[in-house]
């Protein structure tokens, strides 16, 4: 029997996941393993002491700039889904709009409730004048 599926321009990546998954459909965990990095704005985007939500595929991102370092964790607080990226920027801290949470921008911990789950923690790098984050493992 003969496809009607014509797979010749199939990237190296589609067929990674065609082999790892057994087919094209997305990682039920939403997860990628073979993500990579993705620019998500310009450095100048985020001044230090800001934070930016970016959007990298689905996840909801909260950038921020501690001193010139980026850092990046989920924008969706654990508590009930408050925008982080719209709160407080306090050196690593960032505090949540809806109800206080705090959370650690670098390693995603909760620092104070009523959150009790920490946030997912992105790579992020800077190429020049871009910043790039990678999806969580
Ligand atoms: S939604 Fe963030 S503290 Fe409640």
């Amino acid at each position: 029997m003969k496809s009607n599926v014509d797979l010749s321009e199939t990237s190296a990546h589609t067929w990674a996941q065609l082999i790892y998954y057994g087919g094209p459909w997305p990682d039920p965990a939403g997860i990628d393993p073979l993500a990579e990095f993705v620019k998500v704005c310009a450095t100048t985007d985020v001044q230090p002491g800001k934070m930016k939500m970016v959007q990298l595929g689905t996840e909801k991102v909260c950038l921020s700039n501690v001193n010139g370092k980026y850092h990046a964790i989920g924008d969706v607080c654990t508590h009930v889904g408050g925008p982080l990226s719209q709160g407080l920027l306090t050196d690593r801290t960032v505090t949540c709009p809806w109800h206080g949470s705090q959370f650690d921008v670098a390693t995603g911990e909760v620092k104070r409730g009523p959150a009790r789950m920490p946030e997912p923690v992105y790579e992020v790098k800077v190429e020049g004048t871009s910043v790039l984050v990678k999806s969580a493992k």
